[in-house]
C-alpha cells in the first residue's frame, strides 16, 4: 500500500479486506477511511469533509480531538503510559471518583475498569453469579451485550452470535418494542405485558432464582428500542422478588446521552445494583467500567487481571471527559439539542410514510423505516440507501435494529443548534431522495 497522501479510500478498503477478519464489517458501498476528525466533522484520506452523526457508536461523547480531553492525554503519555493494575495510581482512582459522581446506583459503591464493553457486561455477570451463588441471567430480546462468549450469550441478535449460545442458564425475555409489540398490544393499554410476563419466564423457564436481570435502558444496536415509562419498575421488581440483582448496561445510554440525567436509567427511577459503561466513557479512548453496590463488588474476591484496565492514558482520557462533561453540564445539553433533533424527526415522520416510528431520548434518536404503515414490513434496502443518500450530502448516520432497517442518530454531545438544521436538512433531502 502507497505511504503517499494521494492515497485513496478504496484503497484501504480494498487492504482490509485482503488483511482483517470479514466479521469486521464496513458501512457504505465504497467504505470511507478517515483521517482527521475535529469537533463533530471527519476528513478522510482523500480530503472530503462529512458531518459525523455518529460519533463512531456513541463513543466520541464530546467532539473528536476534544482540546481539553487531548491535552489531557498528551500530557499522560508523555509522563507515563503503562505499570498494570499491580500497582495503584492516581489516574485510576480519579476516573473511579468522577464514575462513582454520576452513577445512579446511590451510596458507597466500586469500580472494576477494563478496556471495552463486552469486558465491562461480562465483570457485571460474573460478579452478579459470584454474589448470588447462582447462575441463571434474564436478558433481553433484541439486545446487544458484546463480543465475548458470556456478552454474546447475552446478546439475542443472531447476526452477532457467531455460535450458539456458551453459557447456559440464561433466558430472554420480550423486548419492551412498543412500535413492534410481541403481543400485538398497544401500550398503555397492554398493561406492560412483556414486563409482567418476565415472573412467568422466571417461573418456567429458571430455577426460580435469577443471578440477575441484565438490561440496557434503551435498546441500542436493537436500533433504540425505548421502553415504556413503567417498564423497569416492573420488570426489576419482579426479578427482586425472585431474588435476582438489576445489572443496568449503560454503554450507550450513559454520560447525559438520554438527556437530563447522566444515565438512562434514571429516566426510570429504579436503582441499578450494578452498572457498566464504555463507549462514551473517555471520549474514544478505549476503556470499560462496570461499577457495583460495595457490599456486592466485595464478593469478588477471586484473582482477576485487566492489564490494561484503567491504565494511566485512558484513565486520564476518561476522568476529563467526565470533567469536561460536568463543566460543559452535557445531560441538560442533551436534552435541549435532543428535543431539537426529535422535533425534526417527528416532522419526517409527518411528510415521508417510509418513516414508520420515530424514537429515543436526547440525543439517541431513531428513525424505522418500512415498506407500508400498515404491515410494518421492515425496509433495510431502504435504510441502505438513505444512508448513501445522506454519505452524498456529506453526513454520517448509523444503522441498526434486528431488520436492519433503523437509523441511529447520535452526534457528539458538543454538537450545536445549527449542526442539527444543517443534518436534519440533509436527511429530508435524502428522504425525499429515497422516496421518489
Ligand atoms: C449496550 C452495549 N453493551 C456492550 C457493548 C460492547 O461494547 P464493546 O464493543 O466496547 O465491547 C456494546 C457495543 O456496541 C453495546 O452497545
Amino acid at each position: 500500500m502507497s505511504t503517499s497522501n494521494k492515497i485513496t479510500n478504496r484503497e484501504v478498503a480494498a487492504k482490509q479486506k485482503e488483511l482483517l477478519f470479514p466479521c469486521v464489517a464496513t458501512y457504505y458501498e465504497e467504505p470511507i477511511a478517515f483521517e482527521r476528525g475535529e469537533g463533530c466533522r471527519l476528513w478522510d484520506v482523500e480530503g472530503n469533509e462529512y458531518l459525523d452523526f455518529f460519533g463512531g457508536i456513541l463513543t466520541v461523547s464530546l467532539g473528536h480531538g476534544e482540546p481539553r480531553v487531548t491535552q489531557a492525554v498528551v500530557d499522560q503519555v508523555q509522563r507515563l503510559v503503562h505499570v498494570s493494575t499491580l500497582y495503584p495510581i492516581r489516574e485510576q482512582v480519579a476516573a473511579a471518583e468522577r464514575l462513582v459522581q454520576i452513577s445512579p446506583i446511590k451510596g458507597k459503591q466500586k469500580a472494576f475498569f477494563t478496556s471495552s464493553g463486552s469486558e465491562a457486561d461480562e465483570t457485571a455477570l460474573v460478579l452478579a453469579k459470584v454474589y448470588t451463588k447462582t447462575t441463571e441471567v434474564i436478558a433481553l430480546r433484541h439486545s446487544y451485550s458484546g463480543r465475548t462468549l458470556v456478552a454474546m450469550t447475552n446478546t439475542a441478535h443472531s447476526k452477532y452470535r457467531a455460535l450458539p449460545a456458551q453459557v447456559p442458564g440464561t433466558v430472554h425475555a420480550h423486548a419492551p418494542y412498543c412500535y413492534r409489540c410481541p403481543y400485538g398490544a398497544t401500550y398503555p393499554s397492554c398493561g406492560v405485558r412483556c414486563a409482567e410476563d418476565i415472573e412467568e419466564l422466571v417461573l418456567t423457564c429458571t430455577t426460580g432464582r435469577p443471578a440477575a436481570f441484565f438490561a440496557e435502558p434503551i435498546l441500542g444496536v436493537g436500533g433504540f428500542i425505548t421502553p415504556p415509562p413503567e417498564y423497569f419498575k416492573v420488570a426489576v421488581g419482579i426479578v427482586r422478588n425472585h431474588g435476582g440483582l438489576f445489572i443496568c448496561d449503560e454503554v450507550q445510554t450513559g454520560f447525559g446521552r438520554t438527556g437530563g440525567t447522566w444515565n438512562g436509567i434514571e429516566h426510570y427511577g429504579v436503582e441499578p445494583d450494578l452498572v457498566t459503561y464504555a463507549k462514551g466513557i473517555a471520549n474514544g479512548f478505549p476503556m470499560g467500567a462496570t461499577l457495583a453496590k460495595a457490599e456486592i463488588a466485595d464478593a469478588f474476591t477471586a484473582g482477576s487481571i485487566a492489564t490494561f484496565g484503567g491504565n494511566p492514558v485512558s484513565a486520564t482520557a476518561a476522568a476529563t471527559t467526565m470533567a469536561v462533561m460536568a463543566d460543559e453540564r452535557i445531560p441538560e445539553r442533551a436534552e435541549r439539542l435532543g428535543a431539537r433533533l426529535r422535533g425534526r424527526l417527528d416532522q419526517l415522520k409527518d411528510k415521508y410514510p417510509l418513516v414508520g416510528d420515530v424514537r429515543g431520548m436526547g440525543l439517541m434518536q431513531a428513525i424505522e423505516l418500512v415498506e407500508d404503515r400498515t404491515t410494518k414490513a421492515p425496509a433495510p434496502a431502504k435504510a441502505s440507501a438513505f444512508s448513501e443518500a445522506c454519505k452524498r450530502r456529506s453526513l454520517l448516520v448509523g444503522k441498526g435494529g434486528l431488520y436492519g432497517n433503523t437509523v441511529r442518530i447520535a452526534p457528539p454531545m458538543l454538537v450545536d443548534e445549527a449542526q442539527i438544521d444543517h443534518a436534519c436538512d440533509v436527511m429530508d433531502q435524502a428522504m425525499a431522495e429515497i422516496s421518489a
